[in-house]
């Protein structure tokens, strides 16, 4: 099949939104294979064969928000909360440090137990014994905060859009407004996060043209991290009933992304692996550079269920398996920190 119109689109630079929704919307399977493979070129061009391995250690499963789609909503009395210590956070850092990955994320709902200055010397602590670099996803604070776990060390945040259409933002998040969740992110990035901005894919409501806003919110918010995840419903939430994200459509999501922005660091997530089997594998083929394997101690890892059905693993076992994963599929695990490739290429 020679479709011409595909072609001149892969190879144009600066698609414009109708370009995108004529990516996402290919049904042919040679077409979405062309699409896939030279999603595959971009990242190999922009990324090379590394894939970055980021530890992440769900903290705390406390959160203030009440986001519809979220089992961690606060309106969810079902979950059996946790909080960890700092020194269980710090351990956990140095288990991640220790098989050798070199970035920790420290996750959590938005759990103001927290303070300000605990999560400095969180920070501080595990830069002082382990020097990883340090990401923080934590959900919306203070300018004040952001500003002082700057300088205690956090080299990263990671802070969602969720959806680049407003009305569907504020309807899913207590009324709020998009325009402040960004207003987050350019602090972030003005006082020189690294930051990661994304969407989750099959909300109800959302359409083909939304998920195209959501890769040019991406590229004019200029993020250096971009994750894009499938829905999968919560037993405990509002949206219980709603089916999971399409599979073609999320791996579609990931390689057009890839195409409109270029040199991003962009996760296959755990949510894609939950919705389907071998999901890392398929996102790492279609664009994806970044795994992040979960380090959450046991018995917490078990009740952090932002989703149904969360994947749950010894993270040694686990990485023995990806190693094996990723040299059939001719990658490697990246060996540096991985930092932002805007940054590199600034260098
Ligand atoms: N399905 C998929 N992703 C979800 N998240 C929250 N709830 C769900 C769900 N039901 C994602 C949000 C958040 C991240 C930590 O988890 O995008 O930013």
């Amino acid at each position: 099949m020679n479709n011409t119109k595909l072609k001149s689109i892969l190879y144009k630079s600066n698609l414009t939104k109708d370009e995108i929704l004529y990516l996402l919307s290919l049904t042919e399977e040679e077409e979405i294979a062309q699409l896939y493979n030279h999603a595959d070129e971009i990242r190999k061009k922009y990324c090379g064969d590394d894939v970055h391995l980021r530890g992440i250690i769900e903290f705390s499963n406390y959160c203030d928000q009440d986001c519809l789609y979220c089992g961690l909503r606060r309106s969810n009395k079902k979950l059996e909360r946790y909080r960890m210590t700092k020194d269980e956070i710090i351990s956990t850092a140095g288990m991640i440090t220790q098989a050798g990955l070199k970035t920790v994320i420290l996750q959590s709902g938005e759990d103001h137990f927290y303070s300000k200055s605990l999560v400095s010397d969180i920070i501080q602590s595990i830069k002082e014994k382990f020097d990883p670099a340090i990401t923080l996803s934590i959900g919306e604070r203070g300018r004040d905060e952001y500003d002082e776990w700057k300088k205690a060390g956090a080299d990263r945040y990671l802070l969602k859009h969720e959806t680049a259409n407003e009305h569907l933002y504020s309807t899913y998040h207590q009324q709020e407004k998009l325009k402040s969740r960004l207003a987050h992110i350019k602090y972030l990035k003005k006082i020189g996060f690294q930051t990661g901005s994304g969407n989750i894919i099959g909300l109800p409501g959302q359409t083909i043209e939304d998920i195209a806003d959501d890769i040019l919110l991406c590229k004019e918010m200029d993020c250096d991290m971009c994750s894009f995840s499938p829905f999968i419903p919560s037993n405990d939430s509002p949206l219980r009933k709603i089916p999971p994200a399409n599979i073609d459509l999320t791996l579609k999501t990931i390689a057009v992304a890839r195409i409109v922005l270029n040199d991003v660091h962009i996760p296959a997530t755990t949510a894609l692996s939950t919705l389907i089997d071998g999901g890392k594998e398929l996102g790492l083929k279609v664009g994806a550079n970044v795994i992040m394997p979960n380090f959450t101690p046991l018995p917490y890892r078990e009740n952090y269920q932002i989703y149904k059905n969360k994947k749950t693993y010894d993270p040694l076992e686990y990485l023995d398996e990806l190693k094996v994963m990723l040299v059939r599929i001719g990658r490697k695990v990246g060996k540096e920190k991985g930092h932002s490739l805007k940054l590199m290429l600034n260098q």
